[in-house]
């Protein structure tokens, strides 16, 4: 099915209508990767929450799957995550395997408004497309926490335990378990660490190797912090470095330190793809698509919301010291039309645009620039008379930019138009840049991924402009390559 109502994101995922946020229970199966998704089938804002699913043989194409879970009397399903119980630990599979999915049941306490927030189990038979309510549930609980939830599971295999890591209010805390069913208390890491403008949500924790190096592992905690009222940002998702022993965190930066996964404003609540095979051997992410402060607001109708591009994460070293680098999956590639090429091009203000021939709805701009004189270069792209997505660099103040401020659609809500940069350190004089446009979407990833921004855009279907610029003098054009791309629904 082809899907074309003005906004639909043409290369990332989508529900066919109605509401989501979180994507929840990634994981690889016998030749499928899984994506569910907090869903609300009835209604295009946030709701009674379901498990919305689909699969995909490439993390490009998808395939709608009918409704996994279904609140019951335990409560409305919230985020969780999925693993592959590979020898019948929990005994649900007759000694075989099979999809164990753990996750948040939230319910109302009796005679009172505060939500109880419960971790509970399903498990599937049939490669996820039946899914059964473990008896038992819930398997978890501590009432005495109010936001206690989304926790995310995975095999720890030194110890020989699964690890379950589970947000509770401004900190997270670490259970360990030997069939998934009965937990044990092992930890909390955070309450006066990192980023505490919002209660902490949708942790993850894995291990990567350092500029590829397996003999220089480090474990890394992603941790979602929600929409604070006085916080400007709205959501957005941080991260910690450091070692992890089976069943305590240790931070190797100072509390103080915060570091941001994303630097645009729609990435959160992201996690990774569990039981991807050694032989692939890669981390792969996605995150929703928005921020609590517009979401149920954004100017779609059929639908609402989509996921980021999948990515790829990896450890690098940076003259800041080790970071999270991001970047988009190659198979993204396979969606490649024509390619129109640039090379060694001096760009400043007396040049003509030398995007001035091509148009694009959804597309892939890579591209490399030297510095020289120019203050300021960039991509408009969306572009029109009166719209346009700014993707610069400022060169005098190091920051790579985004400028939705004219992006199109913006009224919809008070905090959606905006400006936001972050500091991008040139690398022999030279900064990289590999965008993904879609129709309702920008996506910035500088520096091989160092650096990533990602925003909505609700641009008119008609701009379709580009431009590269600079202003005050030269930028050096190395090289640019221009996608049109396909779309992932056909
Ligand atoms: C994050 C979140 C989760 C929660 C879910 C509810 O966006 O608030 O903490 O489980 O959304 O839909």
């Amino acid at each position: 099915k082809y899907y074309t109502e003005t906004y639909r994101p043409q290369f990332h995922f989508t529900p066919e209508s109605n509401w989501m946020n979180d994507p929840n229970g990634m994981v690889y199966f016998e030749g499928e990767y899984h994506l569910f998704y907090q869903y609300h089938p009835y209604d295009t804002i946030w709701g009674p929450m379901h498990w919305g699913h689909a699969v995909s043989k490439d993390l490009i194409h998808w395939e709608h799957l009918p409704i996994a879970l279904s609140p019951d009397e335990n409560g409305a399903i919230f985020s969780g995550s999925a693993v592959v119980d590979w020898n019948d630990s929990t005994g649900f599979f007759n000694g075989g395997s099979g999809l164990v999915a753990i996750f948040t049941h939230a319910d109302q306490y009796s005679n009172s408004e505060r939500p109880r927030q419960r971790q509970s189990l399903a498990y599937s038979n049939d490669k996820g497309r039946t899914w059964n309510m473990y008896k038992g549930n819930p398997i978890l609980s501590d009432i005495s926490i109010t936001d206690f939830r989304d926790p995310k599971v995975f095999w720890h295999e030194n110890t020989k335990m699964w690890v379950m890591i589970l947000a509770a209010g401004n900190h997270v805390r670490i259970y360990t378990s030997h069939d998934l069913k009965t937990w044990n208390f092992a930890s909390e890491f955070g309450s006066d660490t990192g980023s505490q403008a919002g209660v902490w949500e949708c942790p993850d924790l894995f291990e990567l190797p350092v500029d590829g190096k397996n003999e220089n592992k480090k474990w890394v905690m992603i941790v979602s912090i929600g929409n604070d009222a006085a916080y400007a940002e709205g959501s957005r998702t941080q991260y910690f470095i450091g070692d992890f022993d089976g069943s305590t965190f240790t931070n190797e930066n100072s509390k103080e330190t915060v570091h941001w996964l994303d630097f645009g404003r729609d990435n959160y609540a992201g996690v990774t793809w569990s039981d991807v095979p050694a032989e692939d051997g890669r981390r792969l992410f996605i995150g929703w698509m928005s921020n609590w402060k517009y979401a149920n607001e954004t100017p779609t109708k059929v639908w609402r919301s989509a996921m980021t591009l999948p990515r790829e994460l990896n450890l690098v070293t940076t003259i800041d010291g080790v970071r999270i680098s991001q970047t988009p999956i190659t198979e993204l590639e396979t969606l490649r039309k024509e390619n129109t090429k640039f090379e060694n091009i001096l760009i400043n203000e007396n040049v003509a645009n030398v995007l001035s021939n091509i148009k694009g709805k959804a597309f892939e701009l890579r591209a490399e620039f030297e510095l020289e004189t120019a203050s300021v270069f960039g991509f408009k792209v969306r572009m029109s008379n009166d719209e346009k997505t700014i993707i610069g660099y400022n060169v005098t103040e190091k920051k790579l930019f985004i400028d939705r401020q004219n992006s199109g659609e913006t009224s919809f809500n008070p905090f959606f138009a905006c400006k936001h940069e972050a500091i991008l350190e040139p690398k022999n004089n030279r900064i990289k840049m590999q965008i993904f446009v879609d129709w309702s979407s920008v996506e910035v990833f500088a520096n091989n991924g160092e650096l990533v921004m990602t925003d909505l855009i609700f641009p008119d279907c008609n701009s379709q402009g580009l431009e590269l610029f600079a202003v005050d003098g030269n930028v050096h054009l190395t090289s640019l390559d221009f996608y049109d791309l396909k779309s992932c629904w056909c």
